[in-house]
Formats: structure tokens, C-alpha cells, sequence
């Protein structure tokens, strides 16, 4: 079936997570986080998605915003991380995430092929909105799709639908995109056609519903459409 539709997830694949403390880890007068940023940055994105897989089983629901100052105090605390000026200006960045280089490219190749692109995220519409407003790809994106809307994370199903609901395709109609391992084998189990973006280089994940395809970047994607057919 042919692809109509190009879903994004947000975080970690068209942005990227670590820019913020990297960023602050760069600026003059950095002191003891330059040494630390890298680890501040793992333990921030792992305990973020943990807090959401948690809450959505739990049924403990809060917005993406707070589970990532949440994570973001864990993961400070565990690298002996005091500094709330620190912890804002980490805050500040972290709403205005870098794009990483290839994607305003990838997506107007897309566009320009006749078709349908939007993100599908954990994300809280204000976040999504700070981001994509600074990278400059909301011309791009016909939809910016929020599991608020539907009150839980992923990767429950009903943040799956929420592509089909807008966009009136089906599953089997949208390549999703993520350089999440457990996202794309989500999204795989649930129908829609999937592109794991490994940056990375990690082995796949041993989970069933394998991701369709497996690229280092987001470069060729437009051109792998065809491959989908
Ligand atoms: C998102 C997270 C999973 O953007 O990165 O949905």
C-alpha cells in the first residue's frame, strides 16, 4: 500500500535531547557540569521516558512539561547537581530544542513529493509549539499531534490513533518515524509502516514487530517511500 502520510515522532528524532546540556556544558563559566553534562543528560532522558511508561500504566497522568522537570531534578541530584539557576536555563533550552540539521531538508522533500507530514508526541502542545517555532519547520508540518489530547502516553493505542483520526488514513498508509526503538515497535504492532532512525548505532531492540527499516539519519527518507509500496 502506498504511503500517504509521514509521522514524526518529536523528541530524540527531528529534535535534539541532549543540545540543551550540551549547550550549557559549551557556554564560558560552565565549571564542574562540563564534566558532568553528558551523564546529566543520559539519566534526563532515560528517567523522562521511564516517568511516562510508569504514569500511563499507573494511570497517573501529568504533562509531558512536568515529567520532564521531574526527571530533570533526578537526574541533577544523582550527579551532586545543585544549582537552580542551572536547572532553568536547562529548562529555557530544553523548550527551544535544536532540529537537528537534515530535517528542515527532509521535510520540504516530502512536501514537495505531495505528502502528508505531521509529529506525534509525548509532547505538550506548548512544548511542541516552542520547539517547532524555533526550528523553523512549522510551514512543513501539516499537523502537530499531541497525546494530550488523549490524556496518556505512549505507547498506548489511542496516541496511535490520533494519526488516523486527523489525517483520515490508515495504518497501513503512514510511515512513522522515530529514533526510539520501543516507539517504532510500537508503532509496528499497531499497523503503521515504520522507520527506526538509529543514530546511534544501538543493536535492535528484542521486542517483536521489528521495525520496516533501519536508517542512520533522516536524509533519505523521501526516497524510501517508494520501497513502502
Ligand atoms: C516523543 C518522545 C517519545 O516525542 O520522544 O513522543
Amino acid at each position: 500500500m502506498t504511503i500517504t502520510t509521514c509521522i514524526f515522532d518529536a523528541y530524540g528524532t527531528l529534535f535534539d535531547v541532549s543540545a540543551a546540556a550540551r549547550a550549557v556544558a559549551e557556554e564560558p563559566g560552565a565549571g564542574a557540569f562540563a564534566g558532568v553534562w553528558q551523564d546529566v543528560a543520559g539519566h534526563w532522558r532515560a528517567k523522562q521516558l521511564q516517568y511516562t511508561w510508569i504514569r500511563a500504566l499507573t494511570g497517573r497522568h501529568t504533562d509531558f512539561w512536568q515529567v520532564t522537570q521531574d526527571a530533570l531534578d533526578w537526574a541533577l541530584d544523582r550527579c551532586d547537581v545543585a544549582d537552580a539557576e542551572l536547572r532553568e536555563r536547562l529548562l529555557g533550552l530544553y523548550f527551544t530544542l535544536a532540529a537537528y540539521p537534515e530535517v528542515p531538508g527532509m521535510l520540504a522533500e516530502l512536501k514537495d513529493a505531495g505528502l502528508a507530514t505531521g509529529i506525534l508526541s509525548n509532547g505538550s502542545p506548548e512544548m511542541l509549539q516552542g520547539a517547532v517555532d524555533s526550528a523553523l519547520i512549522g510551514d512543513m508540518l501539516d499537523a502537530v499531534l499531541s497525546v494530550e489530547s488523549v490524556g496518556i502516553f505512549k505507547p498506548d493505542a489511542r496516541v496511535y490513533d490520533l494519526v488516523g483520526a486527523y489525517f483520515g488514513c490508515r495504518p497501513d498508509q503512514v510511515l512513522f518515524v522515530s529514533s526510539n526503538g520501543w516507539d517504532v515497535t510500537s508503532a509496528s504492532a499497531y499497523g503503521f509502516r515504520t522507520l527506526w532512525v538509529n543514530r546511534a548505532g544501538e543493536p535492535v531492540d528484542r521486542l517483536p514487530d521489528p521495525p520496516d527499516r533501519i536508517a542512520s539519519d533522516l536524509t533519505g527518507v523521501a526516497g524510501l517511500l517508494g520501497r513502502f509500496s
